[in-house]
């Protein structure tokens, strides 16, 4: 049979242990359930304990998703993040020989909470021109460990989490086959999410006090406006590229930015309420981890089933944005 596609094969994602809730928030800041839970959906998040990182969690969903394949190697591993571990070098090496993929090409890929479509495409492309046969995607990010302690909009936004899928090489018609994807950037929009110091740009300076620059921060109101302008265009260009109309949709399982934003695009796009799916309210906007989290919850929760068509929709810092078409397979 001639490879023409990546199938996803197996799915997996893990959230770490510890959960701090709307009501925790409100005893550390001037907010309330009430404000989090109206202006976000958002109850509760889970965040890495001290001496947690990226890597751990990814090791975990990169496990849950071999497990679902049933397979034990894999050619590539793709790690999308922007909480490494480290600035330098990637983590993907690193979760991929704790995982036992000995040898695998394994590289992170930054496109903040697009990441996880990018990495889909990036790998979708590996399969297509025989690069790779098999290849394991991972969205990670502990951006818990990244917030400005000074911020309650970003700390009452944002948990951590991994979610990861196996793609090995196929043909179109299968179920499981990624179908299509569309990425894009605007670059003029870098200032609206940032961590301004630490780079090359503003590096560390010996003696130097830590200062806000170190800390994650965003333009929600602006970010929250490109976001369902730019989501709902790429979910439309790639719904053009399979040739399926708005309710052909089974399934949106778009990144949990913001509840409001989820419902904004289904409303834009032309997909029923009922068929939007959402895990934020238990685990807040997870950056690149959250569309793979809801891969995991939405086939647990019976919402994903053999053959049914499924749309993918992220937008992030960069800004980078980008969708991704696809049946899903028998697990
Ligand atoms: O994942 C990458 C992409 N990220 C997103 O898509 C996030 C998009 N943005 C959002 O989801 C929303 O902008 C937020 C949830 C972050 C904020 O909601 P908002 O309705 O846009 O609020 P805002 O930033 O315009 O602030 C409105 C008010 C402000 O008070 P004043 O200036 O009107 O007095 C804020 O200080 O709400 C205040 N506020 C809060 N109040 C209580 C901001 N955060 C909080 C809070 N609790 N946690």
């Amino acid at each position: 049979m001639a490879v023409s596609a990546a199938v996803l094969c197996g799915v997996g994602g893990c959230v770490p242990d510890s959960v701090v809730t709307n009501a925790d928030l409100a005893r550390r800041y001037d907010t309330s359930d009430e404000w989090i839970r109206s202006r976000t959906g958002i109850r509760q998040r889970h965040v890495v304990r001290a001496g947690e990182a990226t890597s751990d969690i990814a090791v975990r969903a990169g496990a849950a998703a071999l497990r679902s394949a049933g397979i034990h190697a894999v050619d590539a591993v793709v790690l999308a993040t922007s909480t490494p571990d480290h600035p330098c070098p990637a983590s993907a090496p690193t979760v991929a020989r704790k995982l036992g993929l000995h040898e695998a090409a394994a590289f992170d890929l930054n496109a903040v909470c697009a990441g996880f479509v990018y990495a889909l495409a990036a790998a979708t492309g590996l399969i297509a021109t025989g690069m790779a046969r098999t290849a394991l995607v991972i969205g990670a990010d502990a951006f818990s460990t990244i917030l400005d302690p000074a911020d309650r909009a970003t700390a009452a936004v944002f948990g951590d989490g991994a979610g990861a899928v196996v793609l090995r090489a196929g043909g179109a018609g299968e179920p499981g086959a990624v179908l299509a994807c569309d990425l894009g950037s605007d670059g003029d929009l870098a200032e609206l999410i940032a961590v301004r110091a630490g780079g090359s740009r503003h590096p560390l300076v010996m003696g130097a006090p830590v200062s806000g620059g170190h800390f994650f921060a965003m333009h929600g109101k602006a970010v929250y406006r490109h976001a369902v302008r730019r989501m709902s265009a790429s979910a439309r260009a790639v719904l053009g590229r399979v040739g399926w109309r708005p309710p052909d949709v089974d399934c949106f399982v778009g990144h949990q930015a913001n509840q409001r934003i989820l419902a904004a695009v289904g409303a834009e796009v032309g997909i029923a309420p009922e068929r939007v799916f959402t895990n934020i309210e238990r685990v807040g906007n997870t950056a690149a981890a959250s569309i793979p989290l809801a891969l995991t919850d939405a086939a647990a929760a019976g919402a994903l089933r053999p053959g049914r068509r499924v749309l993918l929709t992220a937008f992030g810092g960069g800004a980078a944005w980008g969708s991704a078409a696809l049946t899903w397979p028998e697990l």
